[in-house]
């Protein structure tokens, strides 16, 4: 399948100085990272969710669960989260009834607090796991849970979907000829595919160049983005010069075989090991690092895929941690970007760049004579919208007074704040507070979407809002 290299270098010499032009001048846009907890000395959830909001580009975190306490951790950071239902709890949800109760115990209490819950991810590549009962379940299952999430209001903000392997696809060798499996073509995948184009969500893959490796020097070169004679696809004669774009076009074609070429693709997970067994092609921190960071500047850049080009892809790397608790060869516990002291394996070029770091508290101290006002600071707080429902603010109030650090006691019976004695008066107590406690980002503020940050005071007598 490859034309004499010179005449491939010819046309792909360009290409490659054009996309490595477009790389340089791309912003460092977000990232997503897959957060598994399968390992014995990893850091408190609050701890890394501090970390990935002050220290990196991060906006994106995958759950391979639904953790309340990792949810409540994630709360108030603005960073979209991914939750998983296991795949041993995914025949469970063909009961709408039990869908209803899934998503009011696991989405609800933390998509209505400050949680950016932005999918509900039904399983983990239960299409290709020989399993009948759980591949027959997928669909309703997901139909159910958008339901669940309808009834709650909260289909607008939360989309429905499940990830795949590319096991699902009988070929990948050549992109423009991919097709699913026979037999989940029609059964499954296209009710699958029709489902998500009906909610706007996206058909989500892990890929992984790394397993697509060989003993040739060539194919490691094609995995890693670096330059190397490119293949040519014969049924569609475009050139490609990396293997990830070669395994999402598989994708994108085997996608519009059945006519949802409209439906979008996003990466749920891809990475490479800094680790493995000797007999591992292609393990090291060196070839990890340069895999990462070229993938996600290529995802990042806006040049696309031969067959899905000028666009940008939604990514998150697998994974957030190195898990010393996951079985199979040494690789598997290899993937991660950082160690459980939250020291890189490798610089991954997701820290936030330290020229553009805003520092996390500036302390102004006036000079003599020069006393700061309200206006001159640009003092910000936050307070409930007026038409926000009270339901919705008790549960505010319930969880911003239920952080840690956070002191209520001014609302309660007694304290300064307590008159005058409403949901709505207590709740911007608490939300403020909740909001100055945390950086005072506009996503501490968001509540749900019932809360608004004001340059107006709303102290009033002795009760001083901080
Ligand atoms: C929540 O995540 C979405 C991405 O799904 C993002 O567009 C939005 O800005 C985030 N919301 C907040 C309040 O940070
Ligand atoms: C199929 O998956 C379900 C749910 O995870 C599980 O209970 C069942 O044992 C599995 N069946 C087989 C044959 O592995
Ligand atoms: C791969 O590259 C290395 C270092 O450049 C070289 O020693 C080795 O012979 C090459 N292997 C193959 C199969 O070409
Ligand atoms: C992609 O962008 C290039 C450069 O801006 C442009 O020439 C080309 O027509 C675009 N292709 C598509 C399919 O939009």
């Amino acid at each position: 399948m490859r034309l004499p290299t010179v005449l491939v270098q010819i046309l792909l010499l360009p290409m490659l100085l054009w996309i490595s032009a477009v790389i340089k001048g791309a912003d460092a846009g977000g990232v997503g990272v897959n957060y598994g907890t399968r390992g014995t000395t990893l850091p408190a959830p609050a701890d890394v969710a501090r970390f990935l909001v002050r220290e990196t580009v991060v906006d994106r975190v995958r759950l391979l669960d639904a953790d309340p306490a990792v949810l409540r951790a994630l709360a108030g950071t603005g960073l979209a989260v991914d939750v998983t239902v296991p795949n041993g709890v995914v025949p469970r949800l063909v009961s709408l009834a039990f869908a209803r109760r899934w998503v009011r115990e696991n989405v609800v209490p933390h998509a209505r607090a400050a949680t950016n819950i932005s999918r509900v991810l039904v399983g983990d590549e239960v299409t290709t796991e020989a399993n009948r009962t759980l591949l027959l379940a997928l669909v309703p299952a997901m139909q159910n849970l958008h339901t669940a999430l309808a009834a709650e209001s909260l289909h607008g903000r939360v989309k429905v979907s499940t990830t795949h392997s590319l096991g699902v696809l009988t070929s990948t060798e050549r992109p423009s000829a991919a097709r699913f499996r026979d037999g989940y073509d029609a059964a499954i995948v296209k009710p699958l595919l029709r489902f998500l184009r009906a909610t706007a969500a996206p058909f989500m893959v892990n890929a992984y160049p790394f397993y697509g490796l060989t003993n040739e020097n060539d194919t490691l070169d094609f995995a890693l983005f670096r330059v190397n004679s490119g293949v040519v696809d014969e049924g569609s004669g475009l050139v490609y010069s990396n293997m990830l774009d070669a395994q999402l076009d598989a994708v994108h074609s085997a996608i519009r075989r059945l006519g949802f070429g409209d439906v979008d693709i996003a990466v749920s997970e891809t990475g490479w090991p800094s680790a493995g067994e000797d007999w591992e092609v292609g393990v090291g921190k060196d070839l990890a690092r340069e895999y990462n960071r070229n993938a996600i500047r290529h995802l990042g850049s806006g040049v696309g895929t031969p067959l899905m080009p000028n666009r940008t892809f939604e990514v998150s790397i697998f994974s957030l941690f190195d898990e010393n608790l996951k079985p199979g060869p040494v690789s598997q516990r290899n993937f991660g970007l950082f160690r459980g002291d939250m020291t890189p394996v490798y610089d991954a070029g997701i820290f936030t760049d330290p020229e553009v770091v805003e520092p996390v508290s500036t302390k102004v101290t006036p000079a003599p004579g020069q006393e700061a006002t309200p206006a001159a600071t640009g003092r910000q707080w936050c307070v409930p919208k007026p038409a926000a429902d009270e339901m919705m603010l008790q549960e505010n109030i319930d969880f911003a007074c239920g952080q840690e650090g956070i002191d209520c006691a001014a609302i309660r019976p007694g304290g300064v704040c307590h008159e005058p004695d409403t949901v709505q008066a207590h709740a911007a107590y608490a939300m403020n507070l909740f909001f100055q406690s945390n950086g005072h980002h506009a996503f501490n503020c968001d509540f749900g979407q019932t809360g608004v940050v004001t340059t107006a005071d709303p102290s009033y007598g002795d009760c001083i809002f901080m």
